[in-house]
């Protein structure tokens, strides 16, 4: 399973980084979107980020040469001789499906289906096609070019040929891959969504303000970000889609959606990637916290 050619499924904050890195690593790669608005998004985040490298001297060749194996293509045909395909659309299991059907009919056959999914079931996903043998889930970090870990999910039905091979992949990228199972939220966000989820409860309960809370678990535990910094950057609907999968699961409280997360993505609030989250970014350079 020589992996050459690599198809990622949305442009959005999580497929430009997969894009970016793939390409970074030498891959020619196709990036599917929903309409060339989003490619020309997507594609002016790569460039910037590979400009900041460029600038540190941690790119091994030209941006330009990297930036030569990025196609956008709006049309799945484009994906037809991808060796593997990366899903990084919509966190909504029904449009992943859709997505995978149509292209199990459209793509190699001995190509590997992967998915990016923060929860949804991989098993699902690719039950909808016929190669669920040659399915694995493949979950990333967001910034993609900066966060060191993927995680490779292996489900019942993932042949090892399929899992060692994306596996290896993963490390082709520079990153760090760990092994786990088809467990809603893997790893990672089995553990950090109930802590976001929390924070949100917190201040709802009066516990402290936006900045306190996120300033807290700065200096207090030396996280990068605070609890809402990181809300608004993940991306606040893909966090509400996130906890209803996981509450499905699970059918625990930790889990649930706090009122005002909803509240919030009803309004069209969904983070920085929206302009406004937990905190305002109509200046970028100084956030400026929300006041419900
Ligand atoms: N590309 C290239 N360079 C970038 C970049 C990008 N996309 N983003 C930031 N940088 C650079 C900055 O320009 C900066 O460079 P200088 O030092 O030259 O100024 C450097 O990286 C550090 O950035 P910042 O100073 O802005 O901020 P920082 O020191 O806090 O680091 C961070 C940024 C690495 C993102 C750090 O804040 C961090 O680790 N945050 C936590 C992120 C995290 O938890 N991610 C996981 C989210 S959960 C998830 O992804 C799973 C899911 O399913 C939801
Ligand atoms: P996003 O909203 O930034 O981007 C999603 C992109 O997919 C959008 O540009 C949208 O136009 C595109 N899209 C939707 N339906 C499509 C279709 N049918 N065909 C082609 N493109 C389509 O979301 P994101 O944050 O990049 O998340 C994408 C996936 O990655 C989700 O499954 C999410 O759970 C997962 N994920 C997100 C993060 C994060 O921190 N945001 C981290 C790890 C994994």
């Amino acid at each position: 399973m020589a992996i050459k050619k690599v198809g990622v499924l949305g442009c959005g904050l999580m497929g430009s980084g997969i894009a970016q890195v793939s390409a970074t690593a030498g891959y020619e790669v196709v990036v599917l979107e929903q309409e060339q608005k989003f490619l020309d998004k997507g594609f002016a985040g790569i460039d910037k980020s590979l400009a900041k490298f460029a600038e540190k001297g941690n790119l091994k060749e030209p941006a330009e040469t990297v930036r030569a194996r990025l196609k956008g293509a709006t049309d799945r045909a484009a994906l037809a001789d991808c060796d593997i395909i990366i899903e990084a659309i919509i966190e909504n299991v029904e449009e992943k499906k859709k997505m995978f059907s149509a292209l199990d009919g459209i793509v190699k056959k001995d190509a590997i289906f992967s998915s990016n999914t923060s929860s949804i079931s991989i098993t699902e996903v690719a039950a909808a096609t016929k190669r669920p043998d040659k399915f694995v889930g493949l979950h990333f970090f967001n910034p993609v070019p900066l966060m060191k870990l993927v995680e490779v999910v292996r489900t019942i039905a993932t042949g090892d040929a399929a899992f060692e091979a994306t596996f290896e992949f993963g490390k082709s990228l520079g990153k760090v891959p760990v092994r786990t199972s088809d467990k809603t939220g893997f790893i990672v966000n089995r553990l950090l969504v109930p802590y976001l989820l929390d924070a949100i409860r917190a201040y709802e309960e009066g516990v402290g303000s936006i900045p306190d809370i996120d300033n807290s678990m700065k200096l207090g535990c030396g996280y990068p970000m605070g609890p809402f910094t990181l809300l608004d950057f993940v991306g606040l609907d893909t966090t509400y889609y996130i906890s209803q999968v996981m509450f499905e699961e699970f059918k625990e409280r930790r889990f649930a959606s706090p009122a005002l997360l909803k509240r919030m993505v009803m309004a069209g609030w969904f983070g920085r990637k929206s302009g406004k989250g937990f905190y305002d970014y109509a200046d970028a350079s100084n956030p400026v916290p929300t006041k419900f």
